[in-house]
């Protein structure tokens, strides 16, 4: 199997809510003929960017987040599914383009039977950090879903699937592929949205870059061989920040695309001390294909040339 890093990228529909902007397909080249999946089993971490239907789980079918009702869901599944989209998500091509299932979210299943094709953990509004890291930065933060969480349910899945050794896993673990994140992008919009200063939202960022690090690094300490990062998201492009951070100065937006410049620029700080860490993390664990996944690249595409893709993603997407 060989992955492509560079992706490219088609749009389905319109754009969803805020957490994220459109359905977002991410062509992963499979050097692999559909049959045989050539990956038996994916598992995934991250926010709403990924999560395929833990949150009403979590939240209950009755929260009145909007992503429970139509349009969500609307353009492929004809129902709302829990996923933040009105159609599907970069894992869900993934697991396609595999030929595998979609990812099952770990809340919908009980048996190891059910996990036969792997697990989905995202949670839509998780952060990479815990509300503790916040809150001891003066940041009000209520209890949220966090990648250790979501590692933790990862363990108990484990204790199912290889109840008497860890070892008995060593060859799942060694054929799937994991898809960590996206994953980060809430420990900001979340301050963000509470109107944190932007100087402070950025001190963050090193310690983002170094949990999603650490989840890699438990990951491969438990056998995993192959794991794709992404990174975050161009979020001066995002709808909602365009209205609540809107300029006089023509200088804050970017010219091709309109989109806010200083934030773009921040998620392109993000994604470059990701790219420098996941470097470091390739030297310390050779024979581990560690994959960075460019979605900053693959929606810019979209932002720069939305008549190619269907529609103007700015103008619909609220
Ligand atoms: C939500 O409601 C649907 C339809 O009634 C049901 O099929 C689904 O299992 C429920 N999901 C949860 C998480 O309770
Ligand atoms: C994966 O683990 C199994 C079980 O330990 C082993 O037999 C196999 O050779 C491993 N494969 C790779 C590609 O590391």
């Amino acid at each position: 199997m060989a992955m492509a890093s560079s992706a490219s990228v088609s749009v389905s529909g319109r754009g969803g809510g805020f957490l994220l902007p459109a359905a977002v397909l991410l062509a992963v080249a499979v050097v692999h003929a559909r049959g045989a999946p050539c990956v038996p089993r994916v598992f995934s971490f991250g926010d709403s960017l990924a999560d395929t239907g833990n949150f009403p789980f979590l939240y209950g079918n009755d929260s009145r987040e909007p992503a429970l009702r139509t349009p969500y869901g609307e353009t492929f599944f004809r129902r709302a599914t829990g996923r933040f989209s009105d159609g599907r998500l970069i894992v869900d091509f993934i697991a396609d383009t595999m030929g595998l299932p979609f990812v099952r979210p770990y809340l919908s299943g009980r048996t190891a039977e059910d996990f036969a094709s792997g697990a989905n953990f995202a949670v839509g509004g998780a952060m990479a950090l815990g509300p503790d890291f916040f809150r001891g930065r003066g940041v009000p933060m209520g209890d949220r879903m966090h990648l250790d969480v979501e590692m933790k349910w990862f363990h108990d899945l484990l204790d199912l699937l290889c109840p008497a050794d860890r070892a008995d896993c060593t060859g799942m673990m060694n054929q799937s592929l994991f898809l960590v994140g996206e994953i980060g992008g809430n420990d900001y919009n979340i301050p963000l949205l509470s109107r944190v200063p932007f100087e402070k939202i950025r001190t963050f960022t090193p310690s983002v870059v170094a949990k999603i690090s650490s989840t890699v690094t438990e990951l491969i300490g438990l056998g995993a061989k192959t794991l794709v990062v992404p990174g975050n998201l161009p979020i001066g492009c995002v709808p909602n920040y365009l209205m609540i951070f809107k300029s006089d100065k023509k200088e804050d937006y970017e010219l091709e695309t309109g989109c806010l410049r200083w934030m773009n620029e921040f998620s392109k700080y993000h994604n470059r001390l990701l790219i420098d860490e996941l470097e470091k993390l390739r030297k310390f664990h050779r024979g581990v294909s560690i994959i960075y996944a460019d979605y900053y690249g693959a929606a810019m595409e979209i932002y720069r040339s939305p008549e190619q893709f269907g529609g103007s993603l700015l103008l619909c997407s609220l």
